[in-house]
């Protein structure tokens, strides 16, 4: 217990919000302007820091054209707009790590997302292919919540009270790769928001009794979708002995559930979709199943950033949305679907601040290096996890086929 967390977490200082509050999507700052906002971001050269966004963009513009096949640029639907531009392929998190496994021109995978992404990324990838992370601390908080020797912890002590070969292990891909390791090792699997019901269907073909790290609304929301009723849902307090449970209550739960959150998707309320009905009776509401259990039951549609973006590209002209998730993703869909009315049902702005790390800048000092044949931030995972991790993967990817 008690392992430092792997990247570091930093709330968001009002510079970083106000960049959500222009109608502009595009923010207008310099990093080094960002920066003086006191956000801990991994430093560059100081040439970076002044250049301007329209001098950033016109230079990576070139970077991209000279590096050419031998790069692909990858980017989450949660990335800044002025990172997204020079995308060669976006998509959530589901869809980048089945691209991973197809792509084999690149030598080097550019990913713009963060780094339980370009983990994955770089596990599915061939051997020859090279994964960068622009800013390396470009981390999720949710992932630093199950630091892997307390899942270890975890693990040994559900066995033991239970008994072994009684529990399947599933991680969300929102973890490291030492957590999706422990699955792969134990008869485990990996899931996504994506594909997290046929995931779980299977992990219940396997054995009785599933254990769900590190999203709990993740978890109980899949749950109660295939019948599992509250009572026989047990959380699990990683600061607590048994995590806080006893023998006789983990024996009636069938799902135990990692006590973590995204501090993103937890920020929605039911007054948030209650006032918004109000002043807008004809709005449909679509969430994100990170958000909590109350907000998915007051919601239309439950879906990952994909499904949401398919939702609302689908629906009619005229129909106006509020949308449950982070809003770089909920601002683009404004722009990109103009007949219809996009609103982010947090009225204050909800940015993922880790996913914001990978400023231009970054993404013109990796490429910049790269042509000058010199890898900044590779990520790579040592041989005997990426080996375990790798059949957790498998799993989720054939389930999902
Ligand atoms: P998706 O899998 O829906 O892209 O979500 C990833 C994520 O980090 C959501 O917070
Ligand atoms: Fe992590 Fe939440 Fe950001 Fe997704 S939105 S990357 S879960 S902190």
């Amino acid at each position: 217990m008690g392992i430092p967390v792997k990247w570091p977490v930093v709330p968001l200082t009002e510079l970083e919000q106000s960049a959500f509050c222009d109608s502009e999507p595009v923010s207008t700052m310099t990093l080094k302007e960002e920066q003086k906002a006191g956000v801990r971001w991994q430093s560059l050269p100081e040439h970076y820091l002044d250049l301007l966004p329209s001098q950033l963009s016109e230079k990576i513009r070139i970077n991209r054209e000279l590096l050419g096949d031998k790069v692909v640029i990858l980017g989450h639907h949660y990335q800044r707009e002025d990172i997204i531009a020079f995308a060669d392929f976006r998509g959530d998190s589901f869809k980048l790590a089945q691209f991973a496994t197809s792509q084999s021109n690149a030598e080097y995978t550019i990913f713009c997302g963060v780094y339980f992404m370009a983990e994955t990324a770089s596990i599915l990838g061939k051997n020859y292919q090279k994964v960068l992370l622009p800013n390396i601390q470009a981390g999720c908080s949710m992932a630093d919540m199950a630091p892997s020797q307390d899942v270890e912890d975890c693990w040994e002590d559900l066995e033991q009270a239970l008994g072994p070969r009684t529990i399947t292990p599933v991680t969300y891909m929102n973890s490291t790769a030492a957590v999706k390791a422990l699955c792969g090792r134990n008869n485990g699997i990996v899931c996504t928001s994506s594909n997290a019901k046929a995931v779980l269907e299977w992990a219940y073909q396997q054995r009785q009794r599933v254990v769900f790290f590190p999203d709990q609304h993740l978890g109980r929301n899949t749950a109660l979708g295939l019948g599992i009723p509250l009572s026989e849902m047990a959380i699990w307090n990683p600061f607590k002995p048994l995590g806080g449970n006893t023998i006789s209550e983990l024996e009636r739960a069938r799902i135990i559930l990692w006590k973590g959150h995204c501090s993103v998707h937890t920020r929605f309320t039911v007054n948030q979709i209650q006032s918004a009905r109000e002043s807008c009776p004809d709005i449909n509401i679509v969430v994100h199943p990170e958000c909590t259990m109350e907000v998915v039951n007051a919601a239309d549609y439950v879906g990952s950033t994909e499904k949401i973006c398919r939702v609302i590209e689908e629906a009619p002209s005229g129909s106006v949305w509020g949308v449950g998730t982070e809003v770089n993703l909920v601002t683009r869909l404004a722009h990109e679907n103009p007949s219809k009315k996009v609103i982010c049902l947090d009225p204050i702005v909800c940015p993922c601040s880790t996913m914001y790390r990978v400023h231009p800048a970054y993404l013109l000092w990796v490429t910049d290096e790269l042509l000058q044949g010199r890898i900044h931030n590779e990520i790579k995972v040592g041989e005997e996890i990426s080996y375990f991790a790798r059949i957790a993967l498998e799993r989720m990817l054939e389930v999902s086929r």
